[in-house]
């Protein structure tokens, strides 16, 4: 057998990729406040910023997508997307969102009141962001393997039990409508979760009557690691596995622009009959009638065919590969990332990157931007800008992690696009001390780091 992993595509549509000079980006990033989120896309070369929604679709998507009915009620396309999940994850009533916060504020309007309590092991923002809009108070409960960077272990993005017990007996089982489980864990580095740990995570809340919600954006990559990582699955298929994860939960709220492969979509699963009522009543409120979601039924044809693609064992041995092959460059040339690489972006220890920036000066920012100055790549901080907050005096508190995250979008660049990143990475380590920190000249209520303004100190 050739050790070579080959991507198990070939290409039949290119799309052409510009790279502008320098001045150019300058003056894009100067126009943009310093901020990537603002960046007009055609400025960017090697667009990073994230997996969600910017994967490339197959022949089989894109044939599928003919075979959309678009009829407002009882489309067959629903019936064929309600069919795949309804396979993969066993539940008994399945929805259509137009992506994954949809399905996130739909659980948090009609499962949560203000005072009640969240816990996960990380929630993504769009999540945290709903649930304190609700007033929830959203706790991320990350096993102690997770907070080490340099920690080599399987499972970091566990979920810590002795303090989640210890969060159920400090607010009582009356504050806690339901807890959630995040796989892989993308804010703890995209690390991924056991089925030991989802297991134990369910057995535990079902000793208080707690139910469990999975946010599955990357449930198939998650299975891919429990195959190989975890004892006792290296010979079960990564359908299987998934089967088994959703077994475990009694809801879940998906973006289908992860795992589900498209550039659109979410869903809202879960067995109980009263939470699928209230469900139902805001899905057609918020989002469109049951039977498409704020989806066209095209949209739900490509997802039902793209979220067993994923399942594929030679799409997600190709996947992890090129995340792989990043992280091994990274390693070789002293870039500091978080170790292991997690399933769908190598994110860079920031801190470490930029010792000489201290965290409130945003470290993370700096490097994001260098990199889109130096080489057109466009990455995210996921750092202080992020999940920093101000404490009850108005002080601005920093994040415990800074991390720069290279987000791999699926089935879209080949190995020359990383070695181009991997050589723009190594060029700015060297010349690392010219890099200075930011200061925000303007910021948003909620969500600062998607459209907050910086000026360089
Ligand atoms: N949950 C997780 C774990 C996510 O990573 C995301 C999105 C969402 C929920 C929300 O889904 O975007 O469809 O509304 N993550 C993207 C990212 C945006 O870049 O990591 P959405």
């Amino acid at each position: 057998m050739p050790h070579t992993i080959m991507e198990p595509f070939r290409i039949k549509v290119t799309e052409p990729l510009k790279i502008i000079s320098r001045e150019k980006r300058e003056k894009a990033l100067r126009k943009a406040h310093n901020n990537v989120f603002l960046l007009p896309s055609p400025d960017v070369s090697v667009d990073l910023l994230t997996d969600s929604g910017t994967g490339a679709m197959s022949t089989k998507q894109w044939a599928a997508m003919m075979l959309g009915d678009e009829s407002y009620a009882g489309s067959p396309s629903f019936r064929r997307f309600e069919r795949t999940i309804r396979r993969i994850t066993g539940m008994k009533h399945i929805f259509p969102t137009h992506q994954g916060r949809a399905a996130e504020g739909i659980l948090a309007l009609t499962r949560t009141k203000p005072g009640d309590v969240v816990p996960n092991n990380s929630h993504f923002d769009t999540t945290r962001a709903n649930f304190e809009f609700a007033g929830v108070k959203a706790l991320d409960l990350i096993c102690e393997e997770g907070l080490q960077n340099d920690l080599v272990a399987p499972f970091k993005g566990n979920m810590h039990l002795e303090k989640l017990e210890s969060v159920i007996k400090k607010y009582g089982r009356e504050r806690i409508p339901f807890a959630m489980i995040t796989v892989t864990n993308n804010t703890s580095g995209g690390q991924p979760v056991s089925m030991a740990n989802i297991r134990a995570t369910k057995a535990l809340l079902q000793k208080y009557d707690i139910p469990l919600v999975m946010d599955a954006c990357r449930f198939a990559e998650n299975a891919y690691f429990i195959q190989q990582r975890e004892e006792g699955y290296q010979d079960k298929s990564l359908y299987a596995i998934a089967k088994e994860m959703f077994s475990c939960v009694d809801a879940a709220t998906m973006s289908l622009k992860k795992d589900g492969l498209v550039n659109i979509g979410g869903f809202l699963v879960c067995q109980d009959d009263t939470w699928a009522e209230d469900f139902q009543n805001a899905l057609i409120l918020r989002e469109g009638f049951i039977t498409y979601g704020g989806l066209a039924g095209r949209d739900l044809e490509a997802a039902a065919v793209g979220l067993m693609e994923a399942l594929d064992p030679e799409y997600q041995t190709y996947r992890h590969a090129t995340v792989s092959y990043l992280a091994r460059a990274m390693e070789q040339r002293n870039i500091p990332y978080v170790k292991p690489a997690g399933g769908h972006a190598v994110f860079i220890d920031a801190k470490a990157f930029l010792p000489h920036i201290p965290p409130l000066e945003y470290p993370g920012i700096a490097l994001v931007n260098a990199l889109y100055l130096d080489g057109g790549i466009r990455s995210v901080e996921l750092g202080s800008v992020m999940f920093g907050h101000f404490d009850e005096q108005g002080r601005e508190q920093p994040s415990t992690l800074e991390l720069v995250r290279l987000a791999i979008p699926r089935r879209v660049y080949t190995q020359s696009h990383f070695d181009y990143i991997i050589e723009i990475l190594d060029t700015l380590l060297q010349e690392r001390d010219r890099l200075k920190g930011y200061r925000i000249t303007y910021q948003p209520k909620l969500l600062r780091h998607f459209t907050c303004h910086f000026e360089t100190l």
